[in-house]
């Protein structure tokens, strides 16, 4: 099978979708596939990587030296994408969009992909584009009587928070770009004095939407799902999140430059809780009308053995952080699913 690994982008994340590609690459070429890496830089340029075989450890920058910029004049952002995808219609398979965040995660390169006819692992331009905007996804969510976080979208000013919605939401708020990953430009504010600043932070991610979330205190739990290729659609064991003090919330420096953070897997609960993240999660997937994988991002506010626990949801990923080490792969491996199986599996699916 010939898959294109795309991955950078344009996003905040493009860091971590460069990791995220290096694991995708090196397990999938230890395996019967061929590989393709496509590269987006952060100025939206494509470009096609080599196809000379990769040696075993191939890292990070292994894959950027592999896709770095041929000799001659920089073509344009949309000439070098329709270039790319041109060439790959003919040379690949399937597409594995290894990108986080806008321009990537949020429908706009699946529908490149769709208009070149070139199946892709993972969710479809109307899943991605509501996965990605957490404003969005919260109301399909609450709709289908998921439970979610009491927030406010603010497209106006801080002052434009009632004082009524502050008495509600209760300090500290969580400030949310409206559509970003990984934790980029989100704030926890502890008094309304902080809140203009937040926002204004929230913003420099280059969109005015802003969500002002109520703090849901409580454990912190991932589930991932994954679709067969015969259309089952499974929740994996849960994963908890726990990290050092000095970290307010799961930011940034957590993710990805902390050693400190834990993940317990399968998290440590009564199986009436497992049993609702689980369902919940799935139905999560459904209701966004997502493909091949979703990772859904829990807060449980009290844990007790009651048969209808509360859990809230906080926020789903259609291209969950993909790194060996990252939550996804990780819930799958402790199901008995390695990292190369789960793979097959993304594969498979995108091309039943
Ligand atoms: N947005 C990051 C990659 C994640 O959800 O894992
Ligand atoms: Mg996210």
């Amino acid at each position: 099978v010939r898959v294109a690994v795309i991955f950078g982008g344009r996003s905040a994340e493009h860091g971590v979708s460069c990791s995220s590609a290096a694991s995708i690459v090196r397990y999938l070429c230890r395996e019967r596939y061929e590989v393709t890496p496509v590269r987006i830089d952060q100025d939206g340029v494509w470009t096609i990587g080599d196809d000379r075989p990769v040696l075993d450890g191939l890292d990070t920058a292994t894959l950027l030296d592999m896709t770095r910029d041929p000799a001659g004049p920089r073509p344009t952002a949309l000439e070098s994408m329709w270039r790319a995808l041109s060439r790959l219609s003919d040379k690949v398979d399937v597409a594995f969009p290894a990108l986080h965040g806008g321009h990537g995660e949020d429908g706009t390169i699946q529908s490149a992909l769709d208009f070149f006819g070139i199946p892709y692992v993972g969710s479809s331009v109307v899943a991605c584009g509501i996965g990605m905007d957490k404003e969005l996804t919260k109301k399909l969510l609450a709709d289908a009587r998921l439970r979610v976080a009491d927030s406010v979208t603010l497209r106006g000013s801080a002052d434009d928070v009632s004082p009524e919605d502050r008495a509600r939401l209760g300090l500290p708020v969580f400030v949310k770009p409206a559509r970003e990953g990984s934790s980029v430009g989100v704030s926890k504010v502890e008094g309304w004095a902080s809140l203009t600043r937040a926002v204004a932070v929230a913003r420099k991610t280059g969109l005015s939407k802003v969500l002002v979330e109520a703090e849901v205190p409580g454990r912190e739990i991932d589930v991932g799902v994954l679709e067969y290729p015969d259309g089952r659609v499974v929740a994996g064991p849960p994963l908890e999140i726990r990290y050092p003090d000095e970290h307010s919330f799961f930011d940034f420096d957590a993710k990805y430059h902390s050693d400190q953070t834990i993940f317990d897997i399968p998290a440590d609960l009564p199986a009436a809780v497992t049993a609702a993240v689980q369902a919940q999660a799935v139905e999560a997937f459904h209701v966004l009308g997502c493909a091949g994988l979703l990772r859904v991002d829990f807060f449980l506010p009290s844990v007790d053995g009651s048969e209808d626990p509360v859990v809230v949801v906080n926020e789903v990923n259609t291209m969950p952080g993909f790194t060996a080490m990252s939550q996804f792969p990780r819930m799958w491996s402790a199901a008995g699913l390695e990292y190369p199986a789960l793979l097959d599996v993304l594969v498979e699916t995108a091309l039943a």
